[in-house]
């Protein structure tokens, strides 16, 4: 499951996410690991568009947070793509994408793999390359979601965020249906849905 900040213009006017510019290098990152859109679900912190293009305000990421959270609870992804600052922050609060970026974390059960955005890996040759490095690390993420379930010891990333994230999910919210490993498993998570 990827999940970027919020519809721009081209998806407020599709209603699909990531079909714009940002969207294109999305489909680029994916076919190098190599992925399809149909293999993944692709959404947003925020579902409508913030006007101007600006960032969501905290009232927008709040109100907006129950369909996140209900969109992971039906999905059950073993493995979360944040995009960006605002959907890391969404799951670790405190994070510093810069610190994050490209770490195996754990969410509640849940792998998580911090991104950067693609919008600003267009800006940044040295974001892009930090993100293709770090999209580079999916499978790995794929496999430790396997080994968590399996019940298997970790070899996820350790930093003091992550021990964080493992033992809390965002603004006290409760821990949606899990496996027996503890791990929200996902039946049908390759199907990409237009939804944000
Ligand atoms: N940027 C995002 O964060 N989400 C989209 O859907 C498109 C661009």
């Amino acid at each position: 499951m990827f999940i970027g900040e919020g519809p721009g213009f081209n998806e407020d006017q599709q209603g699909r996410p990531f079909v714009g510019r940002a969207g294109q290098l999305l489909d680029e990152l994916l076919a190098s690991v190599p992925l399809r859109r149909e293999d993944v679900f692709i959404t947003n912190v925020v579902k409508c568009r913030p006007p101007e293009n600006r960032e969501p305000a905290p009232e927008e990421l709040a109100a907006c947070s129950p369909f996140l959270e209900d969109q992971i609870r039906l999905l059950r992804p073993r493995v979360i793509a944040t995009l960006g600052r605002h959907s890391l922050a969404r799951f670790i609060p405190e994070a510093r994408i810069s610190a994050e970026h490209g770490r195996i974390l754990r969410w509640r059960g849940i792998v998580l793999l911090p991104l950067y955005h693609p919008a600003a890996a267009l800006r940044s040759t040295a974001v892009r390359s930090a993100l293709e490095a770090d999209f580079r690390r999916l499978p790995e993420a794929v496999i430790e979601s396997l080994r968590v379930a399996a019940g298997a010891s970790s070899f996820a990333d350790q930093t003091p965020s992550a021990h964080q994230a493992r033992a809390t999910g965002p603004t006290g919210s409760q821990p949606g249906p899990q496996d027996d490993a503890g791990l929200a498993t996902s039946q049908d998570s390759r199907q990409q849905l237009s939804l944000f």
